[in-house]
């Protein structure tokens, strides 16, 4: 029983570890399991434990595709989420996601996107014994195996197991607590409970799982596969049979520093526009109709400022993006038209070609139009482009 009423809870889920052990070639949090990545399914758990706001600690240059798995998981909860760059270590990891914590919430979880199949009464436990009064709180098994202290290859002596614990996560602090523990870290802990023990502060533990093993090596991610269900789909259509529209425009000025890009072409001597990518006006519409037929929100929710990797991004990567995010929320596109008002450049002679780079990118056929406008507004007078699409979607 929470003495709280609502706790209000924050659960910090580190995954911007490289993997080395592992060594599947790309960072742990993003190798499969089944259909889903590790962290789909660590997020999984997340997100069926109590309400709480979700920070996933992503990689550097994997933040966008942390965002696609942490809004797949969250299902109409979308609000709950944000995604932030990790660092070198777990615990600058952690502060990192820490500093993301809004300023109501009173009780912090850290958890290892690795222990990707932790159970969610887990989480419960661990948040119930620090909301009623402890400060940090673990889970722990007891160890099942007999226990040796050795130098090089000779045993020494016997360990007696029944005065240890294997540690494990989601680790559960009074936020004040934690937060002043980081503040003054003087050394790299291997976990948080290490860091609040070394500050003076009593942990406490509550029954851990043996499912919320760490997923390090390649044995470890065998009997993941082994033990996991299928994750249902999150944003399932509303009917299955029924194909869905949607609508996209943008706008943007000329007066970038480099060539123009516009509808996946390169524009040599044509002046540039401007913009947090490549200014690509009619990629940027073909997105947002996609995205709205989908039901997944606009470009900002997916490729904003949040997502470095798609600053200067041409429309290939935009398109080929938004292709596996109507996938993952079981979604194929139909077709899209997209019309471009804009005096220059003259599209007539490329047309054919845009429509093959934007269709290939995006997976299904683009029809490119072009109009101007006969003198009038912004792109009569020739200070920017506009364009308009519509995109129809229907159900894998
Ligand atoms: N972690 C992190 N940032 C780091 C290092 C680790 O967010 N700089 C996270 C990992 O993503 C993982 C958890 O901390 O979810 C536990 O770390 P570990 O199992 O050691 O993962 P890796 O560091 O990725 O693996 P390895 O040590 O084999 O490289
Ligand atoms: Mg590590």
């Amino acid at each position: 029983m929470s003495i709280i009423p609502v706790p209000r809870v924050a659960v910090i889920v580190v995954a911007a570890g490289s993997g080395t052990r592992l060594g599947a070639g790309s960072p742990k949090a993003f190798v499969g399991i089944d259909a889903h990545t590790i962290l789909r399914h660590a997020l999984r758990g997340v997100f069926d434990a109590p309400e709480a706001q979700v920070i996933v600690v992503a990689p550097d240059d994997r933040v966008g595709d942390a965002t696609t798995e942490a809004l797949g998981a969250a299902g109409g909860r979308r609000d709950l989420v944000s995604v932030v760059a990790g660092g070198a270590t777990r615990q600058e990891s952690v502060a990192a996601g820490l500093a993301a914590v809004w300023a109501d919430v009173e009780i912090v979880l850290v958890h290892d996107a690795a222990r990707a199949l932790t159970p969610p009464d887990v989480f419960a436990r661990v948040i119930d014994a620090v909301a009623e009064g402890s400060d940090a709180v673990i889970p722990v098994l007891p160890v099942v195996d007999t226990l040796k202290r050795v130098a090089d290859d000779v045993v020494v002596e016997p360990v007696d197991r029944s005065v240890l614990a294997a540690a494990q996560t989601p680790q559960g602090f009074r936020r004040a607590v934690l937060d002043g523990a980081y503040r003054d870290a003087a050394a790299d802990h291997t976990d948080d409970a290490a860091l609040l023990q070394s500050a003076g502060t009593q942990v406490r533990t509550v029954p851990g799982d043996e499912r919320a093993f760490k997923i390090t090596t390649t044995a470890d991610l065998d009997r993941a596969r082994a033990l996991v269900e299928p994750v249902p789909r999150a944003a399932s259509p509303a009917s299955p049979s029924i194909p869905r529209v949607g609508m996209g425009t943008d706008v943007h000025a000329f007066g970038g520093d480099d060539t123009l890009w516009l509808a996946g072409l390169e524009w040599p001597g044509e002046p540039g526009l401007k913009g947090h990518s490549d200014g690509d006006a009619v990629a940027h519409a073909i997105v947002d109709a996609v995205l709205a037929a989908a039901g997944l929100g606009d470009i900002g929710t997916h490729f904003g400022t949040a997502q470095p990797e798609y600053a200067g991004a041409h429309a290939a990567a935009f398109l080929a993006r938004t292709r596996a995010l109507a996938a993952e929320a079981g979604w194929v596109v139909g077709n899209v038209s997209v019309q471009v008002q804009a005096n220059r450049p003259r599209f007539a002679a490329r047309r054919v070609e845009a429509e093959r780079v934007l269709s290939e990118a995006l997976g299904a056929p683009v029809s490119v139009s072009a109009t101007t406008t006969d003198g009038l507004g912004f792109t009569g007078t020739g200070d920017g482009v506009a364009a308009f699409a519509v995109a129809v979607v229907f159900p894998a």
